[in-house]
């Protein structure tokens, strides 16, 4: 069998200017721009091989070792541009083999467990798109493939930079404008640290992407937040990347998240993504910013529960101090940590002068996990390969 395979690592990002609303459903063209950070590959990533022969007979998918279903139309659509770009190539060199012709397999294994509860679409469509790319060799532009990420799940487009990201929402019908681009790499601003808590729940969230839309057909609050407080927000949050301005940064990133989830709850019937624990979390992070008389940390709510934290290095003992002391029970710590950094946590939380009464012990119990990571860089060519490069087949 002659075939020919590829594989890419993708990254995770996560928003701290969101994009919540499409303005066309079929092609995921948003209502407005959006800006997310990387988060290392170190911690999460999506690993993918793709392969194509001649003699395979359809389209395969493996995702995290069972078979998956293809024929859904965002990957169909994926699928689709990137074979024309590969068509594109063979017809101007005959003497390339004519892989867009061939059956692709694809195999994809995420390095974080899905119980975690992270959206892993982002980093899955960077991935699939990324490694078939590669494998088409196609000469297009990061930015240009970012499109056809795009396709598969809007924030995946972001998954195709590291550092910090902005998705240009377009104004073209067929979004040929509306595609990612980078603000700052990651080597720009290193010292970014990302705190992912994990927090429990048992109910079903409502999918982002019926969520938007229900946000779209009936938020009055929504229309404010895309006309005025999104395109407002966006130069801000850019000039305070390329500056390097916390303050600045982490006041927007949570302004942000607290109007995208106001438009959730301004959405009719309601959706709430955030429970209890998630909002004890926010209280606790504006207390601990309140007690350094500075902002150094900012928080961070995607469509359900889980908290994402964003800090600088320099401030890992201060904040940490005060996170630890409510978290510290749960898994994730000693991955990142020596027993002696997590003793300083305690003795620099037990030496504030932090009044009890804030202290709320309750919300302990809410989170499950701890993932310590970083801005990361965007997706990169892996020497590992999920396919057996004899049979075509999950190894
Ligand atoms: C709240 O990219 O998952 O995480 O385009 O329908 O696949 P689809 O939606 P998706 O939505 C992400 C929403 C968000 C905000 C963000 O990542 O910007």
């Amino acid at each position: 069998m002659s075939i020919h395979t590829a594989s890419v690592t993708a990254p995770v990002n996560i928003a701290t200017l969101k994009y919540w609303g499409k303005r066309d459903t079929k092609l995921n063209l948003p209502t407005n721009s959006s800006i997310s950070v990387t988060l290392s590959q170190d911690d999460l990533r999506t690993l993918t091989s793709a392969a194509a022969a001649p003699e395979f007979e359809r389209d395969t998918l493996w995702l995290n070792g069972e078979p998956h279903s293809i024929d859904n139309e965002r990957t169909q659509n994926c699928l689709h541009d990137l074979r024309q770009l590969r068509k594109e190539l063979e017809s101007k060199d005959a003497s390339l083999p004519p892989l867009s012709q061939w059956k692709l397999h694809i195999v994809s294994e995420n390095n974080f467990p899905t119980a975690a509860g992270l959206a892993s679409s982002a980093a899955g469509f960077a991935a699939l798109v990324s490694a078939i790319a590669k494998l088409y060799q196609l000469p297009q532009s990061t930015s240009e493939i970012s499109r056809i990420a795009r396709k598969g799940s809007g924030s995946a487009c972001r998954s195709l930079f590291g550092g910090y990201v902005a998705w240009e929402m377009g104004t073209a019908q067929d979004g040929h404008d509306s595609m990612a681009v980078q603000i700052a790499d990651s080597s720009d601003w290193p010292q970014m640290k990302a705190c992912v808590l994990v927090v429990s729940d048992i109910k079903k969230d409502v999918s982002s992407t019926q969520g938007m839309q229900l946000t779209v057909a009936t938020s009055e609050l929504f229309k404010e937040r895309i006309e005025h407080v999104v395109p407002n927000r966006f130069e801000i949050m850019r000039k305070a990347i390329i500056e390097k301005d916390f303050a600045t940064f982490a006041k927007e990133t949570m302004m942000d998240s607290n109007s995208f989830h106001a438009t959730c709850l301004d959405s009719f019937p309601p959706i709430f993504y955030m429970n209890d624990t998630s909002k004890g979390i926010i209280s606790w992070c504006h207390s601990i910013n309140q007690y350094y008389g500075e902002t150094i940390v900012a928080y961070t709510f995607d469509a359900g529960p889980n908290a994402v934290l964003y800090y600088l290095a320099e401030n890992e003992l201060k904040l940490f101090a005060f996170i630890y002391k409510l978290f510290g029970s749960v898994p994730g710590w000693d991955k990142k940590f020596t027993v002696e950094q997590l003793d300083a946590f305690n003795q620099q939380f037990d030496s504030a002068k932090f009044t009890a009464r804030e202290l709320d012990l309750e919300l302990q119990k809410g989170v499950a996990r701890v993932i310590l990571t970083q801005v990361g860089s965007g997706p990169q060519e892996s020497k590992e390969s999920l396919i057996d490069a004899k049979t075509g087949l999950p190894k």
